[in-house]
């Protein structure tokens, strides 16, 4: 090959090489890390596309170089010579790629060993997922679990998230942690998160699990360590208020820890969802159903297909709160929402 071709070759290489790289870099393909694993899992793919961007250099190098030199004019219409494998050649295309692969695998498979290992004494934190909340479980003093709506994780520590599902298959995701995993009914999966980053986030579901799934979202914070022990001590101790006894939540705690707002707007709540019907002026609703308006509310809470408000489908709403909220919570719950009437 001449000395000309190869130069032609290497400019239109770092030309493609170029332009690929200004589309890898200048859009936010990924959101900023705030884990540890997820540090990892964007050096995965920046491993990953640098390896990529290689190749497509020299494929589209090559690819310009044998249209723009190679062009037949017109009116030729012979055909081309007859050309034999080259054997070095097909080697070096068949042992480089193996290699390239072989690299990727090894690094993954190092990064996902990383990823799921919760080291010897993690937070371990329970998730539950269902119709359409997320509530979690923090231990407490002894064998005391504290339940929230909210999620809130010390930084710098590994946090063990052990998840189940109440229904059907959710998806738990904080993008900015990278880690993904299914929350599935009757088996507990597991997921490894190491804040690295105070700030903000949230979780989303990112498994289709029926009509509210677009709104099964829930708060996540990380804190500094004073702060994470701060909360645990406000959930331990929540203000007594609805017709809660000692120890039980308010009403707007459950609420809020129930999902409810994922689906129905409640001013006092601030929530505005509009999956199920909204619960701010109850009161025709209990009329047309011949039931007080507090009666209406709890029939409606524990067995929510017994009418179905009009403009709205049955079998939406979960129908297990009356075994998952205890009897105080209902009570407060309904309390709740009776006084939140307008
Ligand atoms: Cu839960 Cu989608």
């Amino acid at each position: 090959m001449r000395r000309g071709s190869i130069v032609r070759m290497v400019i239109y290489g770092v030309l493609a090489g170029t332009v690929a790289s200004l589309i890898a870099v200048l859009v936010p393909w990924l959101p900023t890390s705030a884990s540890e694993e997820m540090d990892r899992i964007t050096f995965t793919f920046w491993f990953t596309t640098v390896i990529c961007i290689g190749i497509f250099a020299i494929v589209a190098a090559i690819i310009m170089y044998c249209v723009l030199k190679f062009r037949a004019a017109p009116d030729d219409e012979r055909d081309g010579p007859p050309v034999h494998g080259h054997t070095g050649l097909e080697i070096a295309w068949t042992a480089v790629p193996a290699v390239l692969v072989t690299a990727i695998s090894v690094v993954s498979a190092i990064v996902l060993a990383q990823n799921d290992d919760p080291g010897s004494d993690p937070l371990r934190i329970s998730v539950t997922a269902q119709q359409f909340a997320w509530s979690f479980e923090y231990p407490g003093e002894g064998e005391q679990r504290l339940r929230s709506g909210e999620l809130v994780l010390p930084v710098g520590r590994k946090v063990l998230l052990t998840m189940n599902a109440q229904d059907v298959i959710h998806s738990f995701w904080v993008p900015e942690f990278g880690q993904k995993k299914d929350a599935v009914p009757g088996i507990d999966t597991t997921l490894v998160i190491t804040p690295k980053r105070i700030g903000s986030f949230s979780v989303v579901c990112t498994e289709l699990c029926g009509l509210g799934h677009a709104t099964m979202r829930a708060p996540v914070s990380v804190v500094s360590r004073e702060d994470y022990d701060a909360y645990l001590a406000r959930l331990a101790s929540p203000p007594r208020g609805g017709g809660g006894q000692q120890g039980a939540e308010t009403g707007e705690q459950v609420f809020n820890a129930a999902g409810c707002g994922g689906c129905h707007a409640f001013e006092p709540a601030g929530s505005d969802s509009e999956v199920g019907p909204g619960l701010d002026d109850l009161a025709g609703a209990a009329q047309n159903a011949g039931l007080g308006l507090e009666e209406f509310v709890l029939e409606s809470i524990v067995e929510p297909d017994a009418r179905i408000a009009p403009g709205y489908q049955g079998d939406v709403m979960p129908q297990t709160y009356e075994t998952t909220l205890t009897a105080g919570q209902l009570d407060a719950l309904v309390q709740y929402l009776v006084e939140g009437q307008r």
